[in-house]
């Protein structure tokens, strides 16, 4: 096998408080040769995602920590560049949870890796809408919310990767749907681009009147992205019979001791007339991502989809761009080319 260098990016500390540059490093290493049933992965796309700043912390709830010296976790779309097994032929595409790193030894036991099917959208496509955001939507929305025509949907981080999908599917199934995002430039993607009815910027000062005055007929869906005072003030608005899958709490992830993922779920299930409520994780839903995945890719293909992207080049730009994601300053899924 010719001899590859790894590039990595591991952690260094555990974060006390908000992220910071310095917790993270590049190591470099050789990588082994192959046993028989490995393949060797080169990545070129990286995915960054909100709730790995959890993970990074010394405890969580969230699936499990990254410890120090540890390779910080990430999806990742590469190429096989060398392999040991029949099933994974050097050239092939795939998907994988490879980290933060250049190279990655799979074999078959890895439930998650798997080649990409061919289609005629960009390979990142399957870390955005046909991928982690994308299901959570469509699950989210399809088995807890289960959204019919007329309702009142709001979604949460509406310009994200999640948040407008959530959106675009509540069209198609005929809500009226409210976006909330932090800027008017976001806002207005949302509307003009997206087709949502109507968007809030939570950072306005008079945010809670322009949501009361965007949900005349109250509040039927609430896809939950973010948690924190948003809920509070959503939940004033919340119709009888009101669905809220509550998919993450962004709001309160770059913090040392994160509370919970789950816990805009408590804090519904705790109101005198609580919503159908309840914290998932896409993964729940493993099985059926077949189903996923051909409605996402036929809707994308139909035009009824669009998304978002912001790509940063470069493995090592990788902490900084995940530190700008906490603060919201990317627009769209944020992903990382590798090489
Ligand atoms: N349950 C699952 O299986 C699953 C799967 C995938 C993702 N998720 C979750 O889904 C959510 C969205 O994911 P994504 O990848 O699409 O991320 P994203 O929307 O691209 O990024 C998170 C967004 O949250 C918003 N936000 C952060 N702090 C906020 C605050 N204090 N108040 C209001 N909004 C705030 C920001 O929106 P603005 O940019 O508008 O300011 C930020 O851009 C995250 O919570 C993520 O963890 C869950």
């Amino acid at each position: 096998m010719i001899h590859y260098e790894n590039k990595a990016i591991v952690l260094v500390r555990h974060p006390e408080g908000p992220l910071q540059l310095s917790e993270f490093r590049m190591k470099i290493t050789p990588v082994r040769d192959l046993e028989p049933g490995e393949f060797l992965i080169a990545n070129q796309w990286l995915s960054l995602d909100p709730y790995i700043r959890s993970r990074l912390n010394f405890s969580t709830d969230y699936v499990n920590s990254i410890h120090c010296g540890d390779v910080v976790a990430g999806e990742t779309v590469g190429v096989v560049v060398a392999s040991r097994n029949p099933n994974f032929n050097e050239g092939s595409k795939v998907f994988a949870y490879s980290g933060w790193q250049q190279y990655y030894i799979s074999n078959e036991r890895d439930f998650i890796v798997h080649t990409l099917p061919q289609v005629e959208l960009p390979d990142t496509i399957f870390l955005n809408t046909v991928g982690t955001p994308g299901r959570a939507a469509y699950f989210g929305m399809m088995r807890i919310a289960k959204p019919h025509a007329g309702e009142t949907l709001v979604v949460s981080a509406a310009s994200g990767a999640v948040g407008s999908t959530v959106g675009q599917i509540g069209k198609m199934a005929g809500c009226r749907v409210v976006g909330i995002a932090g800027s008017e430039e976001k806002c207005r993607y949302v509307v003009h681009e997206l087709g949502f009815d109507f968007c809030v910027n939570y950072r306005d000062s008079d945010f809670k009147h322009q949501l009361r005055q965007a949900c005349p007929n109250g509040i039927d869906i609430y896809f939950e992205n973010v948690g924190g005072r948003i809920s509070v003030l959503v939940a004033q608005l919340l119709n009888d019979g009101a669905r809220v899958p509550v998919c993450g709490n962004a709001a309160n992830y770059d913090q040392s001791s994160s509370i919970a993922a789950s816990s805009p779920a408590d804090f519904f299930s705790s109101l005198p007339n609580p919503p159908v409520n309840r914290f998932f994780l896409v993964t729940e839903w493993f099985k059926d991502y077949p189903e996923s995945d051909a409605w996402l890719l036929n809707a994308l293909h139909d035009g009824k989809l669009k998304y978002r992207e912001t790509l940063i080049d470069g493995l090592e730009k990788a902490p900084q761009a995940f530190i700008d994601l906490l603060n919201a300053r990317h627009f769209g899924k944020q992903i990382v080319r590798i090489s």
